[in-house]
């Protein structure tokens, strides 16, 4: 723990409770976009089905998990049924197809590190990505979104946190910072341990969803509606939660010990998962547990530069809301 770390923010942080909440509202999709979001899946839908019947499309990624801005590109997994299909192949395959339609800038991008179509729909001006059989990401997609409808608070701490995070320049993993998926699970995680906690630990719960795709068991209770008002006993608002999460990364997480984990509400360390050296090009900086691939470091990306700038982002944030006399600007000031 840093000298800095405090439990509580100095002054009224409450004061900008209202101008959290419309950056949030101003931040939402409007129902139009789902509107042209399904217009062009049933387009998609009817080109897949023709040429592979019992073929599936879904919607995974910010724009299925609710944690979507605005004007958002949207992510689709083509699930084939049989898992041991050539990707590279069928994407081929698939955007011949699509080119024949009046879409836009077809491309199919085999050798990225997820495989993809690309395209841009000009009836709806959606841009769109395809891959195949990423069935965990659909999961963990459902999984997102059933944690949001618990309390609404996390939506509103993930969109302020995404929002930060694409103004400061750190929510690129090519470059060494973290996926807006990443973010999120660190609101999902704050959000547990906050006392008394505002979210459960799903996975800790009676199972009463289960898949096993790519030999992972998935399972959880998704029952959610039977958790509203579970937050309730907590009362902290918006701007507190902005604060603490922000201190919590700057002064209180322990970076050389700790790994976050949502699939057990709880800090595991890195011990126990045996991510305390290098191994390749995974350092383990910041150590975020996948909450289905447990093998999976969501900070691996991140390297000894930019978990430099991402502790200096964190520690400016965290500095802006204590002492900034009007911090809503400068936190997301562009850099
Ligand atoms: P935006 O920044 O608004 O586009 O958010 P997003 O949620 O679409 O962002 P991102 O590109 O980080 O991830 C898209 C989806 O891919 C996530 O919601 C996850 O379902 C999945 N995903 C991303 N990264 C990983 C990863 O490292 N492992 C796994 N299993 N899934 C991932
Ligand atoms: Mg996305």
């Amino acid at each position: 723990r840093n000298h800095r770390s405090r439990t509580e923010c100095r002054g009224d942080i409450n004061r900008l409770n209202a101008h959290f909440l419309e950056i949030y509202q101003s931040l939402i999709p409007p129902e139009e976009e789902k509107e042209k979001q399904k217009q062009l899946m049933a387009l998609l839908n009817k080109h897949v089905t023709n040429e592979w019947p019992g073929a599936r499309l879904y919607l995974y990624g910010s724009c299925a998990n609710s944690f979507g801005f605005s004007k958002s590109d949207i992510d689709v997994c083509l699930a084939m049924g049989d898992a041991d299909v050539d990707r590279s192949e069928i994407l081929l395959k698939l955007a011949d197809i699509l080119k024949s339609d009046n879409l836009e800038n077809v491309q199919a991008l085999t050798r990225a590190r997820v495989p993809i179509v690309k395209l841009m729909d000009p009836v709806t001006g959606i841009s769109c990505d395809i891959c195949v059989n990423n069935l965990l990401a659909v999961i963990n997609t459902k999984l997102l979104r059933d944690y949001s409808k618990i309390d609404v608070r996390l939506r509103q701490l993930a969109f302020i946190v995404k929002h930060w995070a694409k103004s400061r320049g750190v929510n690129e993993t090519y470059q060494g910072t973290l996926s807006s998926y990443a973010y999120v699970l660190m609101c999902i995680h704050f959000l547990q341990q906050r006392t008394p906690s505002i979210l459960p630990c799903l996975q800790g719960m009676e199972i009463t969803y289960k898949v096993n795709v790519d030999n992972v068991e998935c399972s959880y209770f998704d029952q959610v509606d039977k958790l509203q008002g579970f937050g309730s006993r907590n009362g902290e608002s918006i701007s507190q939660l902005v604060w603490a999460f922000f201190n919590y990364w700057a002064y209180c997480h322990d970076y050389a010990n700790d790994v976050i984990s949502i699939r057990m509400g709880n800090l595991l360390s890195k011990r126990e998962k045996d991510w305390t050296r290098r191994i390749g090009n995974d350092r383990h900086l910041i150590c975020i547990e996948d909450p289905f691939e447990v093998s999976h470091d969501l900070g691996r990306v991140v390297d000894k530069r930019s978990i430099r700038v991402l502790r200096e982002e964190f520690e400016r944030a965290a500095e802006i809301l204590q002492y900034d006399p009007n911090p809503c600007v400068k936190l997301f000031e562009p850099y």
